[in-house]
């Protein structure tokens, strides 16, 4: 899709040719110099009830007479923040979505139009590929994407260049959310641990990266018995997926990205129940957004290198599968005793965290689907941030705060290490109900004592359920913005 800048005709929105013309109106009260062909159309709108000023109201209106565009709509942001011009700039969209909207022209109608800056951009393309995003590829009956395949952002000539940055942004972190909800979304059966690595190998060799995918004897060799203890339910073959981004110098201590490629979890022997069990096909989306952050960065190519990490297999239950009460011994030397089998998050994540202290890093970022306990707490607005390193915390708050794809702090009190006591074991991979997210992170922790180490739970975020089932790609816009801040 060819996302740019346009500079505003003399003739003002009226002038702008298109199939479609979105006009964010931006405040509580009709914008000072507003437009002469809109002036009219929305006070008369305003009087008849048909528009008001209140979050994403959207006012349709078909060929309106004096103008050049088919459609036009207007869309009410009563804030100025890029997070209401997102809101409006989707319901726009619902509004405008037809087969026919080839041409989309997005203006602006706001009292300081110099308060649209980048970031408003930026939430314009995400927000587009969010809108004609369609899965398909398992059900080719499903209507066939919307034909979009130009929007044109309309704007004085000086603002260009700053918005066109941030077009550039949103379209790279829009491809990244895309594969990440690709992936995602696809079923167990096709998405297993050898179409992640086969997703990474494509990824490094479209994209510039490098991809090396490490199998069960290789594992075995680093000595990662937590997560082999996981993976040896299952008759599908584990990988573990190393996708490096080389952007600074090759000393230059990079930042490791871990995510979970759990790509079934039925619980293992403490099996789950039936309801909603297929949802655990999206428990491999850390590790999609993973994926989803490298494509995104090797579009944009800042100057900081990155390694992506995925410890990917299936959890299940079976002759082999690895049994409540187990002892096994994880890559760090620690012993761990699996009193639940469906706590195996923490258990390929444990080994990929200790695999990270190799590239001495200068932060280490885990992405997980981890536990039931965080959707309780946080419900599915924000992703839980856990992190003893306040400097590193704030970081990926702000930047969770940049992309709209915002995070919460966690805490990680020392007093909650207590549940994970063990009589057989170094450590138990459970604690009592309470605080479930809280002890899965303390469980994290103990395998990066010396890392620069944070813990994102996204059981909450990663996809929706419902009537709109799916992916949502998250936090593939935290990720990026975390990593072009540390590069800045
Ligand atoms: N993948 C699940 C977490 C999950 C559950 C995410 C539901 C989203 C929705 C994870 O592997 C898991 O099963 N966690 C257990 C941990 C418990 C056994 C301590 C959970 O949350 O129930
Ligand atoms: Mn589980
Ligand atoms: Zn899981």
């Amino acid at each position: 899709m060819d996302l740019r800048t346009q500079t505003l005709p003399a003739a003002g929105v009226a002038g702008v040719a298109a199939d479609a013309l979105l006009v964010v109106v931006v405040g509580t009260a009709a914008p000072r110099g507003l437009d002469a062909a809109l002036a009219p159309l929305l006070a008369d709108a305003l009087e008849h009830g048909d528009f008001e000023f209140k979050p994403a109201r959207v006012l349709y209106l078909h060929r309106p007479a004096g103008f050049k565009a088919v459609r036009v709509a207007l869309a009410a942001a009563t804030e100025p923040t890029p997070k209401a011009f997102k809101a409006a700039v989707a319901a726009g969209l619902a509004a405008l979505k037809v087969p026919g909207v080839k041409r989309l022209a997005v203006a602006v109608a706001a009292d300081d139009t110099d308060a649209i800056d980048d970031r408003h951009a930026e939430a314009l393309a995400v927000a587009v590929a969010e809108a004609v995003y369609v899965y398909r590829h398992t059900k080719p009956s499903a209507p066939a994407a919307p034909a979009l395949a130009a929007v044109t952002l309309l704007c004085a000539k000086p603002r260009a260049a700053l918005l066109q940055r941030g077009l550039v942004r949103g379209q790279a972190i829009a491809a990244g959310v895309t594969l990440a909800r690709e992936c995602a979304n696809r079923p167990a059966n096709h998405c297993t641990p050898t179409f992640l690595a086969e997703q990474a190998r494509a990824l490094a060799k479209s994209h510039g990266l490098k991809a090396e995918v490490l199998d069960r004897k290789d594992v075995e060799k680093l000595g990662m018995g937590a997560f082999l203890a996981v993976a040896r339910g299952s008759h599908e073959p584990l990988r573990f997926i190393v996708l490096r981004y080389q952007g600074a110098g090759k000393g230059d201590a990079p930042i490791v990205l871990v995510g979970k490629g759990i790509t079934f979890d039925t619980g293992g022997i403490s099996i789950k129940p039936a309801a909603e069990m297929d949802e655990m096909k999206f428990d491999m989306s850390g590790a999609a957004s993973v994926l989803g952050t490298l494509r995104a960065l090797a579009e944009l190519k800042p100057r900081v290198n990155v390694v992506g990490l995925i410890p990917a297999c299936e959890n299940m239950p079976g002759g082999r599968a690895v049994k409540p009460g187990d002892v096994v011994t994880s890559m760090s030397g620690q012993t761990i005793e699996i009193l639940n089998t469906d706590a195996e998050g923490r258990l390929i994540l444990c080994d990929a965290l200790t695999y990270a202290a190799r590239f001495k890093p200068q932060a280490v970022v885990d992405v997980a689907t981890l536990t039931g306990a965080c959707v309780i707490a946080l419900g599915h607005q924000h992703s839980g941030l856990f992190s003893a390193d306040d400097a590193l915390a704030a970081d990926l708050l702000a930047a969770g705060a940049a992309a709209l794809d915002t995070a919460w702090r966690m805490p990680l009190d020392t007093e909650y290490d207590e549940a994970l006591k063990s009589n057989f074991a170094d450590m138990a991979n459970v604690g009592p109900r309470a605080g479930g997210a809280i002890t899965a992170a303390k469980f994290l922790q103990r395998f990066a004592k010396d890392l620069p180490w944070a813990h994102l739970d996204i059981a909450g975020t990663a996809w929706k359920s419902g009537a709109h089932k799916g992916a949502t790609g998250r936090p593939v816009g935290l990720l990026t913005h975390f990593v072009l801040a540390r590069a800045a």
